[in-house]
């Protein structure tokens, strides 16, 4: 999915809901000179993440938070990307989450979430809908040019990105 966004050298980046820190360990070694942070409300997961990017977090390229998406932490800049990989479905009120997060975006910024349909049963067309449901919400937060890509995984991986 990290390959869909084109991250550039100098790009600020979060990822909610990070889980075991693979995408943020892909992020880091695309934007060399940006800040990756992510805020996860698992400790679990952000000790598996934080000891995953180990390297990245002690030269402070990484930031790993242990928050809830409700309560964001404040960051030291206006933010590229944020990005959600299965997680938003979690997310206590997601639209006004959305709105919280894309208030933290520079002007022009991207927010890309991310869903693999998991319920018994998921074909692609639930992909097909979890995609408008994504747009729908993103939309309700106040986002606009959406590009939906889908990664045909089985059941296939909806992402929308918006800005
Ligand atoms: C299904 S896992 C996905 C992990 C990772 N993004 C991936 O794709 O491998 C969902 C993650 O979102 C986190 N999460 C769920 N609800 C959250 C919330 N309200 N605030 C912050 N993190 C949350 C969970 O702790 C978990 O790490």
């Amino acid at each position: 999915m990290v390959s869909l966004l084109d991250v550039r050298p100098a790009d600020h980046v979060l990822e909610v809901g990070f889980g075991p820190g693979i995408a943020i360990a892909e992020l880091a070694r695309l934007a060399t000179r940006g800040r990756i942070y992510g805020i996860d409300h698992s400790s679990v997961m952000v000790r598996r993440a934080t000891r995953h990017n180990a390297a990245a977090v002690r030269a402070g390229r990484v930031r790993l938070v242990h928050a809830p998406v409700e309560e964001l932490p404040s960051f030291d800049q206006p933010l590229d990307i944020v990005l959600a990989v299965n997680s938003l479905g979690f997310w206590h009120d997601p639209v006004q989450r959305l709105r919280e997060l894309r208030g933290l975006l520079r002007e022009g910024g991207r927010i890309v979430i991310a869903s693999q349909p998991r319920c018994p049963g998921a074909t692609a067309e639930t992909t097909v809908r979890a995609a408008r449901e994504i747009q729908d919400r993103l939309g309700e937060a106040g986002c606009t040019d959406f590009r939906v890509e889908t990664l045909e995984l089985d059941p296939p991986v909806a992402c929308v990105i918006a800005r």
